[in-house]
């Protein structure tokens, strides 16, 4: 095998948990959301953030561009289909980076080049070289992606990829765009292109998986293993349909296993967890508890013959500990008495980074909690958290609420809130008192979503403990999740409420659809 990526010799981390991962049902984030996101990336240490879609609306633009300003620690991505209005857009938003990169892409599959772009091969290969040498009048940094790759006539791929180089791109992604391929194909795939891609030695090589028959992150280290040095993945894998490849699995396989798989990436996995909850706290969007690495069970040993090793020795059971990836239990849980410097203490064990503006209203939301609940868990400070700073209303804003309910009562809600700006307040009886606000939230509102899912979870244990609504709306086939929590189940249910219709605006604005994977 030809020697390439020797130089440094480490896997650079692409997350595209704000292009790929956000573009799923349920994960969308408005722009504070997505800045907040982009500097939890850079705290976790990866090489590249794709920003977003620039082309895609005015919301994905503004984003990048934000971010771009933002964050200097990491590389910042726009993406862009392989045409000059896409690639111009694309810089337009990402030009003032720290270090900008262009990542363009077609793609190279005959079923999409029959079916979807109508092109021949020859049309597609000069639309890629005409691309890249687009983007390069702009920056040095340009990746190229031949989609649809692993559905790909090898020799037509091996020939885009090398035209791609040789046109200037410096990293060549090869991505499986539908979740198609098994280890040990995707490997000899990636072989086939380090040998038969003439300038190969001259571009980082790259691959981005799908997870649709659940290989996304097999096939990522099969590609490893081969020669890749960049992977695209995403926090929690979420993305497209069964998502991307989960970044916490691959970095923390590639650590544990550095013995097997002689190279490793530059995360700092003690941020992993705190990352992948700000990504649920901000989208609502739970990761199940077996899930790898970051499952509320990843680290938990139920049975008695696992305990009983572990109490002798870690290592008889633990293949990385708990505090390797941030996750960190506090035997101190906060109560009334407790300060704002323990309270600041505990924010920053947790993995959040806020403001001093932010701590202070955090702070105050936690003395009223901890004047009606006796003990507040991290569970808990998580979730003011997330209601007080994280999740960032777009245009409806709740103010006020009071309901009537009861065994005799007809259930009925009075609710206040800011519609664009102005402060509007109406009335409605509903079935129930929960029924009585939603429908008073969409009268002011003059929504039209069809509520598929109401959840009700609650936090901690008790009584005393907080409620967590969770609700999953529907509008034109798009369909979005809120949260909400609160010590009382109804006011946590319309901020769930209110929460979801944000996300749901937030999502029409997004106007190119289907066009990317
Ligand atoms: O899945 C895919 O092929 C993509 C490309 C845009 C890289 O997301
Ligand atoms: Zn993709």
């Amino acid at each position: 095998m030809k020697d390439i990526n020797k130089k440094d010799d480490f896997v650079r981390i692409f997350d595209t948990t704000l292009r790929d991962g956000e573009q799923s049902p349920g994960n969308t984030m408005n722009i504070q959301e997505k800045l907040r996101v982009a500097r939890q990336l850079e705290i976790l240490g990866v090489d590249i953030i794709e920003a977003g879609f620039p082309i895609a609306s005015q919301g994905d633009f503004d984003a990048v561009k934000k971010i771009a300003e933002t964050v200097k620690d990491c590389e910042i991505a726009g993406l862009a289909r392989a045409n000059d209005k896409d690639i111009d857009r694309a810089w337009e938003a990402i030009q003032n980076a720290a270090a900008p990169r262009i990542h363009t892409f077609i793609s190279t599959s005959e079923i999409h080049l029959k079916h979807q772009l109508r092109k021949s091969e020859d049309e597609v290969l000069q639309l890629a070289i005409d691309a890249v040498k687009r983007a390069k009048k702009y920056t040095a940094n340009v990746e190229f992606s031949a989609m649809d790759a692993t559905r790909s006539n090898r020799d037509y791929l091996c020939k885009v990829l090398a035209a791609a180089i040789d046109a200037g791109a410096t990293t060549i992604n090869v991505p499986d765009t539908v979740g198609y391929t098994v280890p040990k194909e995707f490997g000899d795939l990636i072989r086939y292109v380090v040998e038969n891609v003439p300038n190969i030695d001259k571009a980082i090589i790259s691959v981005h998986c799908h997870n649709d028959l659940g290989l996304a992150v097999a096939n990522s280290l099969a590609a490893i293993e081969n020669g890749v040095r960049q992977v695209e993945c995403t926090l929690n894998g979420i993305g497209e349909r069964a998502g991307n490849a989960s970044l916490e699995e691959i970095v923390m396989t590639l650590r544990t296993r550095k013995d097997l798989m002689n190279t490793d990436t530059r995360i700092n996995t003690e941020k992993i967890y705190p990352s992948s909850r700000l990504i649920t706290s901000i989208t609502g969007v739970a990761v199940q508890p077996n899930k790898a690495v970051v499952g509320a069970n990843a680290f938990a040993h139920e049975s008695g013959i696992h305990q009983d090793g572990l109490l002798k020795e870690k290592i008889t059971y633990e293949i990385m500990t708990p505090e390797s990836v941030g996750m960190n239990k506090s035997s101190l849980v906060l109560g009334k008495h407790s300060g704002s410097h323990a309270f600041r203490k505990r924010v920053e064990e947790l993995g959040f980074s806020l403001s001093d503006e932010e701590l202070q209203k955090t702070f105050k939301s936690f003395k009223d909690l901890a004047d009606k609940k006796k003990e507040v868990f991290d569970e808990d400070i998580e979730a003011l958290i997330a209601e007080e700073v994280l999740r960032a209303p777009d245009v409806y804003k709740f103010l006020n609420m009071s309901v009537m309910s009861g065994s005799v009562a007809i259930p009925a809600a009075t609710v206040e809130m800011e519609v664009n700006g102005e402060v509007t307040k109406d009335v409605c009886t509903g079935d129930g008192p929960v029924d009585a606000a939603f429908k008073a939230i969409t009268k002011l509102t003059g929504t039209k979503s069809k509520l598929l899912k109401y959840i009700v979870n609650s936090i901690t244990g008790g009584t005393d403990a907080q409620g967590e609504v969770t609700v999953r709306l529907e509008e034109d086939g798009m369909v979005v999740v809120g949260q909400g929590a609160h010590m009382d189940i109804i006011m946590a249910s319309v901020l769930a409420y209110v929460n979801a219709l944000n996300r749901l605006e937030h999502a029409k604005k997004k106007s190119v659809k289907g066009i990317y994977h």
